[in-house]
C-alpha cells in the first residue's frame, strides 16, 4: 500500500508539532510532501521557524517548509501565546532554528503540488484556513485535485475564542468560508470531540526518554498542557477505524456576535463531521507509535 501523500498546513503551535511528529513516525502510511505555515498560534516568523525546528528534531530536514500567509484575509491576526508560549513551542527545549524555508510562497507551493502530484493530495489543515482559501481563490480548477481536506476547526457547542467560535475559524472566518464551501471532501475535526483529549503527564513521561520528538512533547505539555486537537487529524488519517464520522454540511458565520461560528448540519452532505473517538485505543496507538 503506497503511503498517502499529505501536506500539513499549520501554525505550530504545540499540538501542530505533535500532529507532525506523529505523521513523521509513520512514513509507511503518510508521505509528508511539505509543511506550509501561516500566522496563527504565534506570528508566522515563529510558526515557520518552528516547522524547521520540528523537522530537525525528527531528522527530516529533507521535507521542505514553505512560508504562507502572515495574516488573515480581512481581520487582523490574533495569536495564542498563552497556550503555546511566546515562540509557539514553549517548553520543548528544541534548538533554535537552523536552515530556512523554501523561497516559494506556500500558496504557490500548494498550487504546484496540486498540479504535479500524480494522485489526489490530502491536506491536513490544522491552523487558520487562509493559505487554503487563497489557493482556491487563485486556482478553483484545482479543487478536484484535493482528495481530502482534513480540518481541525470549528465547534458545534461552545467555542474556545468566543462563546461561538473555535480559534482556527475565529482567526479567519472568511478563509474558512471559502475553503469549506469550495473544496473537495472535507472531514471536520472540531472542539467537541477533541477538547477533552488530554492525556495525563504520566502518559507523556512514559515516552519522553524514547527519542527527541517525545522528549520535546513531554517538555511542552509539562510547561502548559493543551488538548491534542491537531493530533486527532493525523490520527484520523492513520487509523480511521478509531473514529466515527457523520455526513454533514458546514457553513461559517462571517459577521456579528456569532462571527466564526461553524453551523454544522448532520445527516447528509459531501463532508464528514468527526463525532466519536475511541480515546483509549487512540492514546495507546499514539504512545506505541511515538516510542516505536
Ligand atoms: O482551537 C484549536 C486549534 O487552534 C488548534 O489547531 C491549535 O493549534 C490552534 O491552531
Ligand atoms: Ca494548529
Amino acid at each position: 500500500m503506497r503511503a498517502l501523500p499529505v501536506v500539513f498546513d499549520c501554525d505550530p503551535g504545540k499540538d501542530d508539532a505533535f500532529a507532525i511528529f506523529l505523521a513523521l513516525a509513520c512514513p509507511e502510511a503518510l508521505n509528508v510532501l511539505a509543511i506550509t505555515t501561516l500566522g496563527g498560534n504565534v506570528p508566522i516568523e515563529h510558526t515557520t521557524g518552528n516547522a524547521l525546528r520540528i523537522l530537525a528534531a525528527a531528522s527530516r530536514t529533507d521535507i521542505p517548509v514553505y512560508r504562507g500567509c502572515a495574516r488573515p484575509m480581512l481581520k487582523a491576526l490574533e495569536t495564542a501565546e498563552e497556550s503555546h508560549g511566546v515562540d509557539g513551542l514553549g517548553g520543548s527545549g528544541l534548538p533554535d532554528v537552523s536552515g530556512a524555508p523554501q523561497p516559494d510562497h506556500a500558496i504557490a507551493a500548494i498550487i504546484r503540488m496540486l498540479e504535479t502530484c500524480p494522485e489526489q493530495l490530502t491536506i491536513a489543515a490544522i491552523g487558520p484556513l487562509t493559505n487554503i482559501a487563497m489557493v482556491l481563490i487563485a486556482r478553483p480548477d484545482l479543487a478536484d485535485k484535493i482528495g481530502h481536506l482534513a480540518v481541525m476547526g470549528g465547534a458545534q457547542g461552545r467555542g474556545n475564542m468566543t462563546e461561538y467560535a473555535e480559534f482556527n475559524i475565529h482567526v479567519d472566518p472568511h478563509a474558512a468560508h471559502v475553503a469549506l464551501s469550495v473544496c473537495a471532501p472535507i472531514t471536520l475535526v472540531t472542539l467537541d470531540t477533541t477538547r477533552n483529549l488530554r492525556p495525563p503527564m504520566s502518559w507523556f513521561e512514559a515516552m519522553e526518554h524514547a527519542n527527541e520528538p517525545a522528549r520535546a512533547l513531554a517538555g511542552m505539555w509539562r510547561e502548559a498542557p493543551i488538548a491534542l486537537y491537531d493530533v486527532a487529524v493525523t490520527a484520523l488519517l492513520l487509523w480511521p477505524e478509531l473514529f466515527t464520522l457523520e455526513a454533514c454540511t458546514i457553513d461559517v458565520v462571517l459577521e456579528g456576535e456569532r462571527a466564526g461560528q461553524t453551523v454544522i448540519t448532520t445527516g447528509e452532505g459531501k463532508d464528514r463531521l468527526l463525532t466519536g473517538i475511541d480515546e483509549v485505543a487512540l492514546l495507546s496507538r499514539i504512545a506505541q507509535t511515538m516510542t516505536g
